[in-house]
């Protein structure tokens, strides 16, 4: 925990005594958690990852071909890797199309160091090594200005790709200032939602989602208990108009020699489609240059003007 300066114990307290949602990062960061998340992938009643994954699969080619059209050379920055399963689709594509000898920079953004490692594997199992260069960076997303010489804007753009939950998990307000305060006219933002907004969708039933979802208080030494988590449809949680988004809590728990109740654990956004459309372009500023739609799943394809 301490050889991680991006994690702090004070930093997760805090957040639960002051009955914030606990910051995502620590959802992920242990590897216990990162398996957990890993696990929950490969359950095929989890739609919103297989769909996103025929959507990436689907879309890939389409968007690297747009790209290298419009933009000539670009690097990618990639928020938050997970499995690494879905940038595969767009590295392999990219690969496919490398018919002028350029490479690539890629540079994913990870808080834990196990998900980087399997998704570094995967994605070495897919493609040789030597068609892109790959620079991984084990820290927050929410500090991509810290990072900025780490993938320093060598070519004509930066790809910034946020897929999967990580906005939908995140405290957006950070995460989308983060990308805000980087982000250059002629960058691209490949951004990737839940638009389900009638259902729960997650399987609540499911006591490896509990499990993930209550890897934060673990880190604290809380006792597991399975009929302690509870999940309710919440609105007014995000900073697009009209989300509704799942909320993990766990009823009690004592921290500290206090007892601390309704401890929020997880929210998981579900957008809808045209209010985070505007709040992209009106916040950041960027226009809508393609949009893709698979079920729940919706990815565009934003230009920094
Ligand atoms: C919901 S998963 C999405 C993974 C991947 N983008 C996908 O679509 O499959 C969120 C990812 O972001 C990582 N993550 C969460 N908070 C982070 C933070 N503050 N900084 C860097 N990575 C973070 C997690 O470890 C995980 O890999």
């Amino acid at each position: 925990m301490d050889s991680n300066k991006w994690i702090s114990l004070q930093e997760l307290k805090d957040a639960i005594f002051d009955n914030q949602v606990i910051p995502m990062k620590y959802l992920y960061y242990t590897d216990e958690a990162s398996r957990y998340w890993q696990e929950i992938c490969k359950k095929p009643d989890y739609t919103f990852f297989m769909n996103s994954k025929i959507l990436l699969k689907e879309v890939s080619e389409e968007i690297i071909a747009f790209l290298d059209e419009t933009s000539g050379e670009f690097d990618i920055i990639s928020l938050g890797i997970g499995n690494g399963i879905k940038i595969t689709y767009l590295l392999e594509s990219f690969c496919a199309r490398m018919y002028r000898n350029n490479m690539i920079d890629f540079y994913p953004i990870e808080i834990s160091p196990l998900m980087m490692k399997n998704a570094l594997d995967y994605i070495h199992s897919k493609i040789s090594i030597g068609k892109f260069n790959v620079v991984p960076v084990i820290g927050d997303f929410n500090f991509l200005k810290r990072f900025a010489f780490v993938y320093p804007h060598k070519k004509t753009s930066n790809l910034f790709v946020c897929l999967g939950n990580s906005i939908g998990n995140s405290s957006e307000n950070l995460l989308m200032n983060a990308v805000k305060n980087v982000i250059c006219p002629g960058d691209f933002f490949l951004v990737e939602i839940n638009t389900d907004l009638e259902s729960m969708g997650l399987f609540s039933e499911s006591e490896i989602n509990n499990l993930h979802n209550f890897s934060p208080l673990k880190l604290l030494g809380v006792e597991y208990e399975n009929e302690r988590i509870k999940y309710s449809l919440v609105e007014n949680e995000s900073v697009v108009r009209k989300t509704k988004s799942v909320l993990a809590e766990y009823g009690s728990a004592i921290i500290d020699g206090i007892e601390v109740k309704d401890i929020k654990l997880s929210i998981v956004h579900r957008y809808a489609k045209n209010e985070f459309c505007n709040y992209i372009k009106e916040f950041m500023g960027m226009e809508i240059v393609e949009e893709w739609s698979c079920s729940n799943v919706m990815l565009y394809l934003f230009k920094k003007s």
